[in-house]
């Protein structure tokens, strides 16, 4: 198949379509949206973490001027959809086993358990805080540490012969024991929470008994849709999900939770417009985050650095209603070229809310461990850690015994250390220093599941050619209507300025939600074969014109002729047998420079050069953001993101911007992005794959392995704080 971009030059032409109104405010985000009767409300959330709810007063509050109603489990309208599952076991309606003020049981500290709604966010504030609710307390386990020997294999994977989580042996799992150099280490993740700039925010609005519509913060207004359709018993179509702008989200959006439900209940109850904005407080209970995950790697090989074995084992939190899985064990079976490969993977039932996906998930857990002990084992050997990498390349998928659809890391580690000038490097730890600083360089790989979903577009021409792209899609931040504007340019031959992309909207053609980093291998598709079709039925219309073999026409043209309005196409794009055929991931790696005071411990990264093979590059400008987005996280992993917990309480203490500490401008070097922009036209018509997620896997093993390099200690608890380095 011929490529689809013909230039390998970066595409730099194309600044976000969408900057300007967001730059000057014009954005409407969910909660700008304004209805003249609307009101507020204001979650009220447990204070204990187990337990049940003996008695609600609310009489201070109802008598706050403007209250219009205290919502709690006694007076609910209720979910008709909770009605179907069996709690805590099955999965419910709305995407979650809690159902928001069903019953009087507590599950963890911070659940909601009343709202307040008023005529202003004040009223709903202050009577909020006059609600009083008395629990009757059972006693609570949230210390992972404590709890960990109740790990257990997750209860849907016992159910599911099939589920990768199943443990795993590929060849002798005793070959570990025969390794001739071996390490076997602990390593610690704790949990980790999304702190987008815009919180969860929605608008709940019934437009009649049976159709609802919804301004919310979400990842994906189709699955929102469906989720809320099958929660409230209301046919699909009666829900409209809008979602337009979104102020960046990491997994949090993925699905619907109890707040969500919680504004619908009251705009049914109080029958008008009903807004909820999380408090940045609850943003740490009220949606999910990255478990807490403790992961035991062995790694043998023999002396000339060739792996023998790998035994992976990871155990990671989750709620006691609820199992959330991730990847966490699962790139350790299909990064290296090694005979020898055990994993096993436990959930540990706390309680606390669930969990749930967050920027790389499960690899970004697995990569630190697994990248932290390759880097162990290198030293062991005293062989240098890219080429201890490149020793063990995995030329085909060593797990599915298939090619790949296409690979360049090895050409990722050789753009990246030229550039970062990984040759300088001295093995030795503590062996370089500049200014009185001790310097690190440390590496990691990175790798990221390709994920393609079917998806469908619509691409209309109007009679003046200006061009409209629809599809239900999303922008969580990334810039999706700017590279779908790309990509309908090109094949349509437009310039960008007359071509308007719309999304976050349900009732557009069917797209997948924005995850996985799967928006453009699947969107982009539809967007490209919506784009090709329309583009035939315009010659096909201009084929039918007189002379039309003896002089060219414009699109207007051909819609003058005909005396159409418009000219419109919707079409599907999916994956195929390939699937089958070839394994698909995105490779990358990221080099790091690190400084450390050998005073104070204190770690500034100094330097990253990050490169990544995701195929064809759509936007040069937007990918290069979605990468430094992604290593910026990776920092933050690193060397700054821990949710504290008080488990005398169970509830965190870390829970603002002042104690959960994320990395600011001031702990961000400059980041050097390459891509090797080549497009694997296995995976789809663009040949362009997901790009989003990998930027992050693999950066805190990179930073720590630098850490390792400049101070000679090995840090396997993260976050990488002054106190375990000093
Ligand atoms: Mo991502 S965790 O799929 O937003």
């Amino acid at each position: 198949m011929k490529p689809f971009f013909e230039s390998s030059e970066p595409d730099m032409s194309l600044d976000r379509v969408d900057g300007r109104v967001k730059v000057t405010g014009a954005a409407t985000y969910s909660a700008d949206y304004h209805f003249p009767d609307m009101a507020y409300a204001v979650l009220i959330t447990s204070t204990i973490a187990k337990g049940s709810i003996v008695s609600i007063d609310s009489k201070k509050a109802a008598a706050v001027r403007g209250v219009l109603a205290v919502i709690s489990h006694l007076n609910s309208p209720g979910v008709p959809g909770y009605g179907d599952v069996k709690q805590p076991a099955e999965r419910a309606a709305v995407g979650t086993a809690f159902r928001v003020f069903y019953d009087n049981l507590v599950y963890f500290s911070g659940q909601p358990v009343a709202m307040v709604v008023a005529q202003t966010l004040e009223q709903a504030n202050q009577a909020a805080s006059l609600v009083k609710v008395k629990y009757q307390k059972e006693a609570h386990q949230t210390d992972f540490e404590e709890n960990i020997k109740n790990a257990a294999l997750a209860e849907g994977v016992q159910r599911n012969k099939n589920s990768p989580f199943q443990d795993y042996v590929r060849g002798n799992p005793d070959a570990i024991n025969e390794a001739k150099v071996k390490i076997e280490d602990t390593y610690t993740i704790p949990t980790q929470h999304h702190q987008p700039i815009e919180p969860h925010a929605i608008i709940a609005v019934w437009e009649g008994a049976d159709k609802l519509t919804i301004y919310d913060k979400n990842q994906g207004v189709k699955s929102a849709q469906g989720n809320l359709a099958q929660a409230f018993k209301l046919p699909r179509e009666n829900v409209k999900v809008n979602a337009q702008f979104i102020g960046g989200a990491f997994g949090s959006g993925i699905r619907v939770w109890p707040h969500t439900v919680a504004a619908v209940l009251a705009a049914r109850k109080l029958n008008r417009p009903v807004k909820l904005v999380l408090a940045r407080e609850q943003m740490f209970t009220s949606v999910g985050y990255r478990p807490y995950t403790v992961q035991k790697v062995a790694m043998g090989a023999d002396e000339q650095g060739t792996l023998s074995a790998i035994v992976h084992e990871g155990v990671g939190q989750t709620s006691t209603y609820e199992e959330h899985l991730e990847r966490t064990i699962l790139a350790s079976r299909a990064m290296y070229a090694c005979p020898n490969v055990t994993t096993q993977y436990r959930l540990l039932k706390l309680d606390v809310n669930t969990p749930t996906w967050m920027r790389g998930p499960g690899d970004a857990t697995g990569m630190f461990a697994l990248e932290s002990a390759l880097d162990e084992l290198a030293y062991a050997l005293k062989i240098d850690p890219l080429e201890m990498r490149l020793r063990n390349y995995a030329e085909c998928d060593p797990e599915r015994n298939l090619p790949w659809s296409a690979k360049g890391l090895r050409e990722c580690y050789k753009l990246g250390a030229e550039k970062f000038g990984w040759k300088d490097r001295v093995m030795s730890p503590r062996s370089m220093q500049k200014d009185h600083m001790l310097v690190g360089y440390g590496m990691a790989s990175s790798l990221y599941g390709f994920h393609r979903h079917p998806s469908k577009a619509r691409a209309i021409m109007l009679a003046n050619g200006s061009v409209i792209v629809q599809s239900a899609t999303m922008d969580i931040g990334p810039g999706t209507g700017t590279a779908m504007t790309s990509i309908a340019s090109k094949v349509l031959g437009i310039s960008p300025e007359k071509i308007r992309f719309d999304l976050g909207d349900s009732s557009l053609p069917d797209a997948p939600g924005q995850n996985g980093s799967s928006t453009i291998p699947s969107v982009g598709s539809a967007v490209h074969v919506a784009c090709e079709a329309l583009k035939k039925r315009l010659s096909e219309l201009a084929e039918a014109m007189p002379d039309s073999g003896s002089k060219s026409v414009s699109y207007p043209d051909i819609l003058k002729y005909h005396n159409l309005p418009q000219v419109e196409v919707t079409e599907e794009s999916k994956s195929g047998p390939e699937r089958d055929q070839y394994s698909m991931y995105s490779f990358g790696c990221h080099f790091v420079e690190v400084q450390v005071n050998p005073v104070t411990a204190e770690v500034r990264v100094t330097r990253v050069v990050t490169c990544a093979d995701v195929g064809k590059i759509i936007n040069y400008k937007t990918a290069r953001s979605q990468s430094i987005g992604g290593i910026v996280g990776g920092i933050g992993m690193a060397l700054m993101e821990e949710a504290v917990m008080d488990h005398r309480y169970g509830r965190y203490v870390t829970n603002d911007l002042s104690s959960y500490h994320l990395p600011v401008h001031m702990d961000t070097p400059e980041i050097e992005v390459i891509y090797i922009d080549k497009p694997d036209m296995v995976v789809n018509p663009i040949g362009s794959k997901g790009l989003g997620e990998i930027a992050i896997v693999g950066v805190a093993a990179a930073i720590a392995n630098a850490v390792f390099h400049a101070t000679g200690k090995r840090i396997r608890e993260l976050p990488i704080t002054v106190d375990k380095l000093v």
